[in-house]
């Protein structure tokens, strides 16, 4: 069962957790990664297959992924791995998944569509808790109000973000905010705008982010008019704002060395018990012309399982068969309601 599934950044905090799903349903999926040295000790514990590979040249990536019909990218800073990882499997004719939620990934990938399309292939970036849970949600609000023509997205995570993730903010400290406006991808600064939400247990202060929904809500719905906002406490709010004027500081590298050295030292990622009593509440809410609004909320597990058990989920379908050729996002192939199928998520229309 699913043996023809490579996972890529094997060794890493989050492909460890799906590759403890995997193992739980009698799965083989193959270990690979840059690492043999890391992935070796994985592979013999688990007794599954090794293919360690570095993604410097396409075309050495594409001969080791012979007689696989799935990658699923694990391995991040996204912006890293990903272009090379999604070329190689055009090329070799397999389908890409992956749990970034970059912006700039997703852009990059979605311009591969046509490509992809044309081999047979599946480019799926984002299925994680970015983007599945968001997506079903604002498919959700599109069907709620077709006519929308604007979207506000916010979310509060209740857990610590793993080794990777906070290395990926790190890196993207300095590069400002984002949003959508008439259709455009358009940079404003850090920390631009701030509102309080309420995510059912009263209002909560949250900050404007660069969230890869900024990209990927207008695939899913082409509502042209998109914001997304997280729940921070004041001072991470404060240096956002401090990052506009030291983004050249903060983009040097004695300072990305320095923070690296911080995330090095401390734990992979949240333990099981975190996990366990971690949450994300998603709200949404979208707006037509004549100013009506639609709202909906969504509650779900702790960041890291949630990414999990979509990621391994979505992967499991895609060599399943309901892979649909091209870019796709989740709620394009699974629907809007796809995100209910998962234990401990329940939607709320207000
Ligand atoms: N979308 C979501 O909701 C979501 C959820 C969870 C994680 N993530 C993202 O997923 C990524 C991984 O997170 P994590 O906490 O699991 O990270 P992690 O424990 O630090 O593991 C990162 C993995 O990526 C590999 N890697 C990094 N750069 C590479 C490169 N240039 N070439 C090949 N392999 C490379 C690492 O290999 P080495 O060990 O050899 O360095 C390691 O296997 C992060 O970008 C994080 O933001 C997203």
């Amino acid at each position: 069962m699913n043996n023809n599934l490579l996972i890529y950044g094997a060794n890493g905090y989050t492909a460890e957790l799906i590759i403890e799903l995997a193992l739980n349903e009698g799965a083989k999926p193959i270990l690979a990664g840059r690492s043999e040295e890391k992935l070796a000790p994985l592979a013999k514990r688990h007794k599954l297959p090794l293919r360690p590979f570095a993604l410097d040249e396409p075309g050495i990536v594409a001969k080791n992924l012979a007689g696989v019909a799935v990658v699923l990218n694990c391995a991040g800073p996204f912006s890293r791995t990903a272009k090379t990882m999604a070329e190689a499997c055009i090329e070799a004719g397999v389908h890409y998944l992956d749990i970034t939620g970059e912006i700039d990934v997703f852009e990059a990938l979605a311009l591969m569509g046509p490509k992809a399309s044309r081999a047979g292939v599946m480019l799926m970036p984002g299925t994680g808790f970015d983007v599945v849970p968001s997506d079903c949600l604002v498919a959700h609000l599109k069907r709620r109000m077709p006519d929308a023509n604007a979207l506000t997205l916010a979310f509060q995570a209740i857990g610590r973000p793993s080794h990777g993730t906070a290395t990926t903010m790190v890196e993207n400290l300095h590069r400002g905010g984002m949003i959508r406006r008439d259709g455009k991808l358009t940079a404003v600064p850090s920390g631009s705008a701030s509102r309080e939400i309420d995510f059912g247990r009263g209002p909560v202060s949250t900050m404007r982010i660069p969230w890869g929904d900024v990209s990927t809500a207008w695939v899913s719905t082409a509502i042209p008019n998109i914001e997304v906002f997280m729940a921070a406490p004041t001072a991470l709010q404060w240096m956002a704002r401090a990052s506009r004027y030291l983004g050249g500081v903060m983009g040097s590298n004695l300072v990305q060395n320095l923070l690296k050295r911080q995330i090095d030292g401390g734990p992979a990622g949240p333990n099981a018990e975190q996990r366990q009593r971690g949450a994300s509440h998603l709200w949404g809410q979208v707006r037509n012309a004549a100013g009506q609004t639609a709202t909906s909320r969504l509650d779900t597990v702790e960041g890291y399982a949630l990414t999990a058990l979509t990621a391994w989920d979505i992967a499991k379908r895609t060599a399943g068969g309901e892979a649909q050729p091209g870019y796709r996002t989740p709620s394009l192939v699974f629907g809007a309601d796809y995100i209910l199928n998962f234990a401990g998520t329940k939607r709320t229309d207000l």
